[in-house]
């Protein structure tokens, strides 16, 4: 059973299909990604998953159950968390205390806990910072811990906006173009960190604009242009695929 199962996906916006009848499965454990060039309807499919967009039509399963319809909230309750293609940082608030909203989400001290400071909640925020500290570690970004998030160099504002997306202890994450706009050793980098977030048991289902890229991480890739998958497979196979060439470098290609 695949922990994230689409079925015959569409989304019209009036006269614009964006995604078409799109079918997949994403099995546990695995890094998948979804290509295509722009506008193709990629990330149309994780505001699909993530509930900001009811489909038009078709189904979307999640660990058992149909999630589609449901509000973002309580897909991220159910442990699909993302990241943004343009950054959404709190960016008033300290490195540190963006990844403990990310938390907040995993801790569970009843508001009257957290206002009468009860030993359950003053040890469950210990724990909190704990955990917090641990993964800024994990991602690098420790030193960081008590700047502004709008401090942070462009290519750690994106590190940090997986780990508070981390924090929450997500069974899926959905990554759109998490290397946009980074520098070549910075893209590198984060293609590293998207493996070593599969290794910690993490299913990955990752959007990202450049094939090579996404080439030598992928289990499996799926290609979209103009809302339609127009070739899917081992990373090796949707490279040498003809259509994807010319949805790429265009026809003659
Ligand atoms: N809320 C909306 N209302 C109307 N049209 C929309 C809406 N959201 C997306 N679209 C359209 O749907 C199509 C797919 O957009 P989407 O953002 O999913 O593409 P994408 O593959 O993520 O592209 P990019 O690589 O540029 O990020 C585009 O034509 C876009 O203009
Ligand atoms: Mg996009």
């Amino acid at each position: 059973m695949a922990l994230l199962s689409l079925q015959g996906v569409t989304k019209s916006f009036g006269g614009l299909t964006a995604v078409k009848n799109l079918t997949f499965d994403v099995e546990a454990g695995a890094i998948i990604s979804l290509i295509g060039p722009n506008g193709a309807g990629k990330s149309t499919v994780f505001n699909l998953i993530t509930g900001i967009y009811m489909p038009s039509s078709g189904s979307i399963v999640f660990d058992e159950h149909a999630i589609e319809g449901l509000k973002p909230h309580s897909v991220a309750a159910r442990g699909i968390l993302r990241t943004f293609q343009n950054i959404r940082l709190f960016s008033h608030m300290t490195v540190l205390e963006n990844v403990l909203v990310g938390r907040h989400a995993r801790m569970r001290s009843a508001a009257w806990d957290c206002a009468f400071r009860t030993p359950f909640a003053q040890k469950e925020e210990r724990s909190s910072d704990a955990a917090a500290m641990e993964l800024l570690e994990w991602i690098g970004l420790s030193r960081f811990a008590t700047e502004w998030a709008r401090n942070l160099p462009y290519g750690m504002q994106r590190r940090l906006e997986i780990a508070r997306a981390l924090a929450s202890e997500p069974k899926l994450l959905l990554l759109d173009e998490p290397a946009a706009g980074t520098n070549p050793a910075e893209k590198i980098g984060l293609m590293k960190l998207v493996q070593s977030i599969r290794d910690r048991g993490v299913t990955v289902l990752l959007i990202e604009h450049d094939m090579k890229l996404v080439m030598g991480i992928s289990d499996y890739v799926h290609v979209l242009d103009y809302g339609e998958e127009i070739a899917h497979g081992k990373p090796d196979a949707v490279r040498h695929d003809q259509r994807v060439i010319e949805a790429y470098l265009g026809k003659g290609a």
